[in-house]
């Protein structure tokens, strides 16, 4: 299975240019890709990093509307604003682009009109909502109107916000324009598809028998589309915005943005290469047998990647197929999903402005808690802790102290190392060690464990200097002092190296403070980096403490958010139909006292409570466990209804009533009180 291929194309997905990336895209796709990619460079392996901006489908178009200017301001405004991000983050794409470049509008209509031609499309005409007023077929993010289940006003045409339904236009109630307001009709529109269908056998063999090493959510979602049969997929669209259809008859449709953006990934490699023919032909890079492709990717995009992508590719022919699909499951930030729309999120413009300097602090937090296998979550407190217990207290105290030590006994020059004790080639010996599980980790994509054991290079560096103390040895015997630094000094180097893919930046700084100008990932393990004699440069610390202050106000702008949305969200609801007085009067509203108040067991949600009615004793049961303690409310007067029909739950439970509670805006819950203690039984009139 293990092939030897002769180079390696990385490809990480090309994010929307409808907004900034934030720590998600980050942790999701380009920190691990430029790990991996960096660590192929260092051994010396021949591989492209090929990135950039995707320009066309819905989200920009949207975007624009939004912000009243055009599409092209927002793709212009974006593209440069993500290229900068990445930039400064030390991703080290040889090329970001955009999609709405000339080389990709031919490669991507020249692809299209190869299938086209080759009749390896089906063509279908279908109904669709239509503006008439604006002339333009509305895609189902643009269409609104009653939710079929819950009767929200304003459901999606692919969900309902309020109450989660997924839908499909046909279901709405009354669909309107979401940007206009004008009432929507049908109209039928002529599409091609790609017949996955057709593909199905090829894909069953190739993914499911041939790629069982693809990570388990890759490979789960994959089988999870194969078993439920492929079907023809739409690979155009009614749309002012993307690459026209190159076919006569189809004016006014453009690729949809699913088909085009992935031949970006091959259209960046041709402008790469032709700007650089040292690098060989674009197409050695996609379709020699012997090149090994390789998509980071979020769990969104899996089927694209895996199976559309795949499809297109086999369909056109000549081209090679992914060898790996690296996925990740999503980051959350503070336990809330990060949410353009809600600004949930900590944008890496912003991040730049607010910890400069500080780009390898992120990298290290995201690594540590990538969303590999499950969804992750990001804190303000654990970053500070990542940083200050991990990168300070441990890589840069042990590299601190061994630099210092060499500037204190020997102006900075390496010194010769003397006879070794068993503990020092122990020492030695498990940084040799460190190497190849490293390297086995990267290539098994296990970016978070391989980290955490460069993380334990420098713990054995620090354990080493604290256990031989140089500074109360080199009084008693100053020779042997020289080989601990000898040592820590080669372990330092190694440090250089080997946290090289996964903190450019303070490795940079260290390398330079070793004066190491060449250094290669074979070299890892090496005890003879430094030799003796090397004068070394001035030492300063790789990284500094990060204060309580600066955590908190990071959690003060997600706190002001928060109210902000919560404000934002907040729309008193309409006002019920009319009832009349004897309609009201049909409710026994009463006053009771909370005698008992319990949690309900295997039922997370609620409460039992025994109420005072005046009359007897009555169980009453209501869904407000998240906003109270039990005993919180004993004793307390409250509001129920008393001549509700009593209703029974799951386990047996019998409800005799219900507890009337306000919802706030932020959907918290206050029960209902009495402003004085009134006699239990009282009626509410
Ligand atoms: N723009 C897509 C997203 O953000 C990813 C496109 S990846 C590519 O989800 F394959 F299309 F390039
Ligand atoms: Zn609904």
């Amino acid at each position: 299975m293990e092939k030897n291929f002769k180079r390696t194309t990385v490809t990480a997905a090309l994010p929307y240019a409808n907004g900034p990336v934030h720590i998600g895209h980050l942790a999701g796709v380009y920190v691990p890709s430029d790990i991996y990619v960096r660590y192929l460079r260092l051994k010396g392996k021949d591989v492209l990093f090929i990135g950039g901006s995707d320009e066309h489908g819905v989200p920009v178009t949207i975007r624009a509307r939004k912000e009243g200017i055009t599409v092209q301001e927002v793709v212009d405004r974006y593209h440069y604003l993500i290229k900068d991000s990445f930039e400064k983050f030390g991703i080290s794409f040889d090329i970001y682009s955009r999609t709405t470049s000339k080389t990709h509008h031919k490669l991507a209509s020249d692809f299209f009109r190869k299938l086209y031609d080759e009749g390896k499309f089906v063509q279908q005409t279908t109904e669709q909502f239509y503006d008439e007023e604006t002339k333009e077929f509305l895609t189902d993010r643009n269409i609104r109107g009653e939710c079929p289940r819950c009767h929200a006003a304003d459901a999606y045409g692919d969900q309902c916000e309020k109450c989660g339904a997924t839908l499909s236009p046909e279901e709405l109630i009354n669909p309107y324009n979401a940007v206009n307001g004008n009432p929507l009709v049908k109209k039928q529109t002529s599409h091609w598809y790609l017949p996955l269908d057709q593909h199905q056998e090829w894909l069953e063999k190739w993914i499911l028998e041939e790629h069982k090493e693809w990570r388990p959510n890759v490979y789960g979602q994959c089988k999870s589309w194969l078993d439920g049969g492929l079907k023809p997929r739409a690979v155009t669209r009614d749309l002012n915005w993307g690459i026209p259809v190159p076919v006569e008859g189809a004016e006014g449709k453009v690729l949809y943005v699913w088909f085009d953006a992935p031949i970006g990934y091959i259209s960046n490699t041709k402008e790469l290469c032709d700007a650089h023919p040292e690098l060989g032909s674009w197409e050695t890079w996609w379709k020699d047998p012997d090149t090994r492709l390789v998509h980071f990717i979020g769990k969104d995009n899996i089927v694209f990647h895996c199976i559309v992508f795949p499809a297109m590719l086999k369909a056109h022919g000549d081209y090679i197929l992914a060898d790996n699909v690296p996925s990740n499951e999503f980051l959350n930030l503070e336990n809330d999903k990060i949410s353009t729309s809600r600004n949930w999120a900590v944008w890496l413009n912003e991040y730049l402005v607010d910890m400069p300097g500080r780009q390898d602090e992120l990298r290290y937090t995201l690594t540590a808690n990538a969303p590999e296998t499950k969804d992750n979550n990001f804190t303000w407190k654990n970053y500070q802790d990542c940083c200050n217990n991990e990168l300070v207290a441990i890589y840069g105290n042990f590299v601190n102290r061994a630099l210092q030590l060499t500037q204190k006994y020997y102006d900075g020059v390496v010194p010769a190392c003397g006879e070794q004790t068993d503990y020092d080639k122990e020492t030695l010996a498990e940084f040799a060690d460190v190497k190849t599980k490293v390297e086995s980790l990267l290539e098994n994509f296990k970016f978070r464990d391989a980290q955490k054991e460069a993380m334990n290079l420098a713990r054995i560096g620090n354990k080493y200097i604290a256990d031989m103390e140089p500074w109360k040895v080199i009084k008693t015997d100053p020779e042997r002092v020289k080989t601990i630094i000898y040592i820590s000094l080669q372990l330092t180097a190694n440090l250089a190296i080997a946290f090289e893919p996964f903190l450019p930046f303070s490795s940079q700084r260290l390398r330079e403070m070793i004066c190491m100008e060449e250094f290669s990932w074979e070299s890892l393990g090496s005890t003879e980096l430094l030799p003796a004699g090397k004068q070394l440069a001035k030492p300063s610390l790789l990284f500094t403490k990060i204060e309580d202050d600066v955590i908190q106000a990071q959690l003060d702008k997600l706190e002001a958010t928060k109210k902000a949305n919560e404000e934002a969200s907040y729309r008193a609801k309409d006002i019920k139909e009319t009832v009349t007085y004897e309609d009201f009067q049909k409710l026994d509203i009463r006053v009771g006292t909370v005698l008992e108040c319990e949690r309900v067991p295997k039922m997370k949600k609620l409460l039992k409570f025994l109420i005072d009615d005046g009359l007897d004793k009555r169980t009453i049961i209501s869904g407000i466990s998240q906003f109270y303690e039990p005993e919180q409310l004993v004793g307390k007067q409250v509001l129920f209804i008393a001549n509700l029909a009593p209703r029974a739950f799951k386990n047996g439970l019998v409800s005799e009533g219900m507890i009337l509670s306000a919802e706030n805006f932020d959907e918290t819950i206050s029960v209902t009180t009495v402003e004085h203690p009134v006699k239990p039984g009282s009626q509410v009139l």
